[in-house]
């Protein structure tokens, strides 16, 4: 399996597609041959692979049959649905996140403020449930995207969980910025919800994964979440809210603001933090407090490199870091932001996975438990904040 080329093809054609995409140039331990994308709309479609010399495929089926794995990169209610016919065809599956969720009754009015969360737990779980079967059925293997699990800074510390043998106390994580493009973001029937689901299922992801390490090293186990407690906000959506025009304000039916408790089995917890309510670029970050060492891993912001100008017109062509709503003064540059946030490391274990048949770091256990912490949130959010369950799958 190890010298062949894997063929992959690309589900989607906009922003993930892209960053897969450049992500995939720098896998090397393995060879791939991208062969090409679909999505439904031709033109964009098109945009996407002609100046990458890939193939537009006519259709999802053409595009699995005739490739290994492939990528879902396409908006999160449609996730489920791709996700069982790759499987159903025995492919491997790279899924962005989030993994899956609530996306409404079908109707177009839905409004996400006014639905029951307990059906929207019970119905994500029943889709979590789902996919796990998929999975089982298939000779093909989910391969979560999160790329937090890859950063470099969170696979350093997962090297120093397993070599001091730490207990990990308590987590303090955050992602955090101005506001997402994807316009289907804004409505709850296509993202399954808001800065939650949106932002905070990657430090919870993280987190979670940490955790989970910490377990196999300590008592050949992980360690699993077993209850939240959550709050959320829509500060943008206000009539109070006070516009000045560089936060977001599109949101239709979705939180802006999202703080979850989540409890671990061994009584130990992490406080996540997302929103779409922060200047000055996006905010990921981990800070680790166990009994032996802190780590604080900086994804973005980070010093790495730091720049000034006195006049933003200087670097008008220059890309400096994500979201940043001026480049005047001092900047953090990312000077590789790819590597930074995992992308490139995560495509190079999902295809050592796949070509090596090594174990998948970031699989459907970890996607399940992040899902269903989440949608356990929202269930506490609509209680206002008291601590609800967390189901394993
Ligand atoms: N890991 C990360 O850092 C990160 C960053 C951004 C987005 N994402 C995730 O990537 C996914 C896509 O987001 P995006 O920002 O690329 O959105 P986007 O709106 O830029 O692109 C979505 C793509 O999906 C296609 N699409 C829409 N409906 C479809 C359907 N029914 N079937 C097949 N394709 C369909 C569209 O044509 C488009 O090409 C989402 O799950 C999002 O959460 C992850």
């Amino acid at each position: 399996m190890a010298d062949k080329t894997l063929r992959c093809g690309i589900v989607g054609s906009g922003f993930a597609a892209r960053f897969h995409y450049e992500a995939l140039q720098r896998v090397h331990s393995v060879k791939v041959l991208i062969t090409g994308a679909w999505s439904p709309t031709r033109e964009k479609l098109e945009q996407f692979t002609g100046p990458r010399n890939i193939r537009s495929f006519n259709s999802l089926e053409e595009l699995i049959v005739q490739n290994d794995i492939l990528h879902v990169c396409t908006p999160p209610s449609t996730h489920e649905g791709i996700v069982s016919d790759i499987l159903a065809n025995d492919r491997d599956v790279i899924v962005e996140k989030p993994f899956t969720g609530y996306f409404g009754d079908g109707t177009e009015d839905f409004n996400g403020d006014l639905f029951s969360r307990e059906t929207g737990l019970k119905k994500t779980l029943d889709s979590i449930k789902r996919m796990l079967e998929a999975e089982k059925k298939s000779n093909g293997r989910i391969m979560y995207a999160e790329n937090w699990i890859f950063a470099p800074a969170i696979i350093k510390e997962r090297e120093i969980l397993k070599k001091t043998r730490a207990q990990i106390l308590w987590i303090h994580g955050e992602q955090s910025h101005s506001g997402s493009h994807s316009l289907s973001y804004g409505q709850w029937r296509y993202s399954g919800g808001g800065s939650m689901i949106g932002k905070g299922c990657h430090p919870l992801a993280a987190a979670l994964y940490l955790k989970q390490v910490e377990g196999k090293v300590r008592f050949s186990k992980p360690v699993r979440p077993v209850s939240v407690s959550a709050r959320t906000h829509a500060i943008t959506r206000m009539p109070g809210f006070s516009d000045e025009g560089y936060l977001k304000t599109y949101y239709k039916d979705i939180e802006d603001f999202a703080l979850m408790h989540v409890v671990f089995e061994d009584g130990t917890f992490a406080d996540i933090f997302a929103s779409d309510l922060v200047l000055g670029g996006v905010n990921n970050r981990l800070e680790i407090n166990t009994t032996n060492h802190r780590t604080i891993c900086n994804i973005n912001p980070n010093n790495a490199m730091q720049t000034y100008t006195p006049d933003k017109n200087h670097f008008q062509d220059m890309y400096i870091v994500e979201k940043t709503e001026t480049k005047e003064g001092w900047s953090s540059v990312s000077p590789d932001e790819s590597w930074f946030t995992g992308y490139q490391h995560e495509m190079e274990a999902f295809y050592r996975s796949a070509a090596y048949n090594e174990p998948v770091e970031s699989d459907s256990t970890l996607a399940a438990d992040v899902i269903a912490t989440i949608y356990s949130g929202y269930l506490s959010a609509e209680k206002k904040g008291t601590e609800m369950p967390v189901t394993l799958l």
